[in-house]
């Protein structure tokens, strides 16, 4: 029994700002940070230190010396990188981010080897065995689409971070999902409504079954989150209440532990619990993979309550 992730690696260049910029006016940052992200990266991470079972991260860096650095800070923070391949003519992707005042984040991905991917994804072999397989959308959406067939093929319970939402296609992206993870900006996208309230999002996650999966949950960041499935159950969860300094990378620890908490069997409302422990206190710490938080840490905010 294993986890697969498939998804991008970024190195991130963050600046933390007061307010974020207006497009003409210059201003100074309040502090830099360069680290390993990518949602793909981040939710690997998170895979790998809260599961109890063997986590795959396949991904791509460019031939440039981003790369080098990029695989390294994977293996340092002990992510199996048997499934990294190098695309011989990309650059490694990149993420340019701010970060304000508030804890809020504004993303600039610019895409690189991440994108360099066939349209028949990665090697079947690379969901051998696997109980879940996690996916975003900083990858080309017909290698995903392939990749997110080949997980099902597997067995696996195919979970789909819609991040970033894309303009066209996602009807056959949510075809292929199991269980979908919009944030509330991603399920406007998805539904064409902002939802404003849990009830509002309750609705968002009901209509967005009917176009496949079998689990929508709408994350609701410092609000909490609401989910309907097709079977009928809905509910809402109210967040652990932290002291946020930085959002970036919580969407994908939540993810990461999500992945986590169904791989050993738990049952959907405590594998929620556990996810939104483990995106709380990556709010907690700045940047985005070395934000992630461990297993004691997720266990003893549980605990806590
Ligand atoms: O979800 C956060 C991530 O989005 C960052 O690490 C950045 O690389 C982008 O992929």
């Amino acid at each position: 029994m294993s986890i697969t992730v498939f998804g991008s690696v970024n190195l991130d260049l963050t600046v933390s700002v007061d307010l974020m910029p207006e497009p003409g006016v210059t201003s100074h940052a309040t502090g830099f940070l360069k680290g390993l992200g990518g949602k793909g990266a981040n939710q690997a991470v998170a895979a790998t230190r809260l599961a109890r079972c063997p986590v795959r991260f396949v991904a791509a860096i460019g031939a440039d010396a981003f790369g080098a650095s990029l695989r390294a800070s994977l293996e340092g923070l002990g992510v199996d990188t048997d499934h990294l391949v190098t695309m011989p003519d990309h650059d490694s992707g990149m993420a340019l981010i701010h970060v304000d005042a508030t804890s809020q984040n504004t993303i600039t991905v610019v895409g690189g080897a991440n994108m360099a991917w066939p349209a028949d994804g990665p090697d079947a072999e690379c969901f051998e065995g696997c109980k879940v397989a996690l996916f975003q959308l900083e990858t080309p959406q017909n290698a995903t689409i392939a990749a997110m067939r080949k997980a099902r093929a597997a067995g696996a319970t195919v979970i789909l971070d819609p991040a970033p939402i894309a303009a066209t296609g996602m009807d056959a992206l949510l075809a292929e999902a199991d269980i979908i993870t919009p944030n509330e900006t991603e399920a406007a996208g998805l539904s064409g409504k902002m939802p404003a309230t849990f009830d509002e999002a309750l609705d968002v996650a009901r209509s967005l079954c009917a176009r496949g999966p079998q689990t929508v949950i709408v994350k609701l960041g410092a609000k909490g989150l609401a989910y309907a499935c097709k079977d009928g159950r809905s509910g809402k969860l109210e967040p652990f209440k932290v002291n946020a300094i930085d959002t970036v990378a919580a969407g994908d620890s939540f993810n990461g532990g999500l992945a986590a908490a169904l791989a050993e069997g738990m049952e959907l409302d405590a594998a929620l619990r556990f996810a939104s422990a483990a995106g709380a206190l990556a709010t907690t710490r700045k940047g985005a993979s070395e934000a992630v938080p461990d297993r004691a840490d997720v266990d003893a905010l549980i605990l806590k309550g």
